[in-house]
């Protein structure tokens, strides 16, 4: 059961990867544009931007060690996850970019360089996909969840799933605690006095209607496909 699943999101996610008109190759060139600002593969460090070395598949302004905008480091927050076509379209214009995602006219990117070329948006972005750890087919995807040590009085939920998602966590006596987690992320609350608890999630954070399960306290429950309101996919259910 759990492979089938995992078969189906894998073409599901393929697909839109396989329309774009990418070459990596023309890509290296259309780099030099960025290289003032960033560097990528070995040895790569910060500079007026952040190292793109395994970009594809990582939250929004998360490269550790370099200071992002606010706007940047609140989409992260939200969920904003890149891939090839969303960094195509945010190096379009990237403040206009995350005004659209946050929905906020205030927003503003650190990076003022622009690049307008459509082809030349989806090349680099199709060259820094090489220096990913996923390829592209599963970028976004969770290629393998490690896994995680879990403390005996815990309650954790992990979004096992290809989409960031809101999660919660709760439990009689614990903190609950509600976040958006992206794909890998795990959220646990500290639950001593309970022997089971629930674990949630959201679609994203406008939801009213997400899906709930009761577990017991000392594992991670792994959500591993979200499919509509009070239909989800868990570890323990497959
Ligand atoms: C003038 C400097 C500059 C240039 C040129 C530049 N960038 Fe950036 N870039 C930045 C800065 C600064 C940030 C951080 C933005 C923020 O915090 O809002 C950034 C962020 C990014 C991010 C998000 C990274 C993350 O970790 O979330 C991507 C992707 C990106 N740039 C791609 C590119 C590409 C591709 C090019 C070339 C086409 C390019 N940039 C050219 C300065 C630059």
């Amino acid at each position: 059961m759990r492979q089938m699943i995992w078969g189906m999101a894998l073409a599901m996610v393929a697909m839109p990867g396989a329309a774009l008109a990418q070459d990596a190759a023309a890509g290296e060139e259309v780099f030099r544009k960025c290289k003032s600002c960033h560097q990528v593969g070995e040895g790569a460090r910060h500079r007026t931007g952040p190292i793109l070395t395994g970009v594809m598949g990582r939250k929004a302004g998360s490269a550790e060690g370099f200071r992002y905008s606010y706007s940047m480091e609140a989409a992260g927050a939200a969920g904003l996850v890149w891939d090839q076509e969303k960094i195509a379209d945010y190096i379009a214009d990237p403040t206009g970019y995350l005004r659209d995602y946050l929905d906020d006219p205030g927003a503003r990117a650190r990076m003022t360089f622009r690049l307008r070329d459509d082809e030349d948006r989806r090349d680099v972005a199709a060259y820094l996909a090489t220096f990913s750890d996923m390829a592209e087919d599963e970028a976004g995807m969770v290629p393998e969840l490690a896994p995680v040590s879990v403390a005996a009085t815990e309650i954790c939920v992990r979004n096992a799933n290809a989409e960031p998602h809101l999660f919660g966590v709760e439990a009689e006596g614990a903190e609950r605690k509600v976040t958006m987690l992206a794909p890998g992320e795990t959220l646990c609350t500290e639950a001593a006095r309970a022997e089971k608890g629930v674990v949630s999630v959201w679609e994203n954070a406008e939801a009213f209607e997400g899906c709930s399960r009761l577990v017991p306290v000392g594992q991670v429950e792994d959500m591993l496909k979200y499919v509509d309101f009070d239909r989800c996919f868990w570890s323990s259910n497959t």
